[in-house]
């Protein structure tokens, strides 16, 4: 019996799309490498902050199984991949997993299946090397003996308007006919699904959503810095700008950019131009301004201490989140690991309050977690707010606090200083 869709990769991108599908009463099962998410799945345990374990524990009672045995590709009528795509030590695109994952459903592959990439990637890795690792080693033809697509993901971790079933779905394939067979798969499990000219326009799509993000972030930050030395409250600012009903669509500075989309993706991109033999000056640029925020965070906490005539080094310093973003406890390129790691070769005590994090380490440092966000922030030289989770805001304004460094323009009182 076939499965209608088998989902390689089950982490924060495929999980997501394996139990909407089965919401959507498809029979689905999830391939996968790492021995350890495998058997958690299988035993209805959830490894992502989007799925409880109750949400895995369904999807299983519903026939879903994780394996590595490549068995299940041969059965499948769609394969969705949804595997990482990091950067080299040297920023370069590492396709290791997305080539290897290829590699794997291709020594698998039938007649009529529907290959799906959603991998976040440069322009052309469907068409230029997933293409020929499936075309070589099954010895089928894209487009004729099976299609071939891209299909952006857009999940926002920890959003909880905006899920998979109701944020529109690009897809773009190697042939028309391989569009309208994503589309007809992709409108089984999501409301709007959206076809584009090719697979590179899809690819590029999701680039172009990631870098403008990345560069208007990038804009603020900049903007914030000298927004401080102008003495003005950038955020102010923006809310001022905001009231604008066309033309302006709002950004906010913040410590740093953290997760995978602003930070690593937009590397894809440049990359590629890199390889036309110039430059993409605006992502470049945009990862320079906001990959200075950190040590600009730990410049401002001196300076804070410094005015109430206290050194750094010796100081305390609590830092209120430390995942990449508010309510999720992904630490993946958390602006709060180069702060706390300036902040301790300066000679502080960190600490940290999260209560999405258990450890939190720096250079083989532990910091000392805080349980009692009062007490914590009362104890402090100094609190640096860097991440809103719901619990810290809903304890704000910490006004026993002796001095509080606001990154995310969240707070006011007369011990707050905005970024
Ligand atoms: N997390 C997000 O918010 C997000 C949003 C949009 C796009 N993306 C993109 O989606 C892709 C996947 O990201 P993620 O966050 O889900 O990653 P993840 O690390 O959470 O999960 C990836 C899974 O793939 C598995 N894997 C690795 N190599 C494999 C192989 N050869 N065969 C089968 N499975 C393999 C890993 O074991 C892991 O379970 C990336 O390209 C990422 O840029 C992520």
């Amino acid at each position: 019996m076939s499965t209608e869709l088998v989902v390689v990769g089950l982490g924060y991108v495929g999980m997501p799309l394996a139990q909407e599908a089965i919401r959507s009463g498809l029979s689905v099962q999830g391939f996968d490498v790492a021995a350890s998410t495998i058997a958690s799945l299988n035993t209805g345990q959830s490894h992502i902050d989007d799925l409880s374990d109750t949400d895995v524990a369904e999807m299983v009672n519903a026939g879903f199984g994780a394996t590595d045995d490549p068995a299940v590709l041969a059965q499948a009528d769609v394969i969705v991949i949804c595997v990482p795509t990091p950067l080299r030590d040297d920023t370069t695109p590492d396709l290791g997993a997305v080539e290897s994952a290829t590699m794997s459903i291709a020594d698998a592959l039938t007649k009529g299946t529907l290959v799906v990439l959603e991998s976040t990637t440069y322009p052309g890795t469907t068409d230029d090397v997933v293409r020929p690792i499936l075309e070589e080693r099954s010895g089928l033809q894209a487009g004729i003996d099976f299609s071939l697509a891209y299909s952006p993901e857009r999940i926002d971790p920890g959003n909880p308007t905006f899920g998979l079933r109701n944020t529109p779905k690009v897809v773009g394939g190697f042939t028309p006919e391989c569009t309208k067979r994503a589309v007809a798969f992709y409108s089984k499990v999501v409301d709007t699904v959206i076809p584009t000219a090719g697979t590179r326009e899809a690819e590029m799509a999701k680039l172009l959503e990631n870098t403008y993000r990345h560069v208007n972030i990038a804009l603020m930050n900049e903007m914030a810095v000298f927004s401080h030395d102008l003495g003005i409250d950038l955020w102010a600012s923006i809310e001022a700008a905001s009231t604008k009903p066309f033309g302006f669509q709002a950004f906010y500075p913040g410590p740093g950019v953290g997760g995978h989309c602003i930070p690593i993706d937009p590397n894809y991109l440049s990359y590629a131009v890199r390889t036309l033999g110039y430059q993409f000056r605006f992502v470049e640029l945009a990862q320079e301004v906001s990959g200075r925020m950190p040590a600009y965070v730990a410049a401002r906490a001196q300076t804070m201490l410094n005015s109430a005539k206290k050194p750094m080094n010796g100081s305390s310093v609590l830092l209120l989140g430390v995942t990449y973003k508010a309510n999720i406890s992904d630490e993946r390129e958390t602006p709060a690991r180069p702060i706390a790691k300036r902040l301790i070769a300066m000679g502080a005590d960190v600490s940290f309050f999260d209560s999405h994090v258990s450890e939190f380490e720096v250079d083989g440092h532990e910091l000392t977690k805080a349980f009692d966000l009062g007490v914590a922030s009362e104890a402090a030289d100094l609190v640096i707010l860097v991440q809103t989770h719901d619990d810290i805001m809903a304890a704000a304004p910490f006004d026993g606090a002796a001095q509080v460094l606001d990154t995310r323009g969240a707070l006011n009182g007369p011990n707050v200083e905005r970024l």
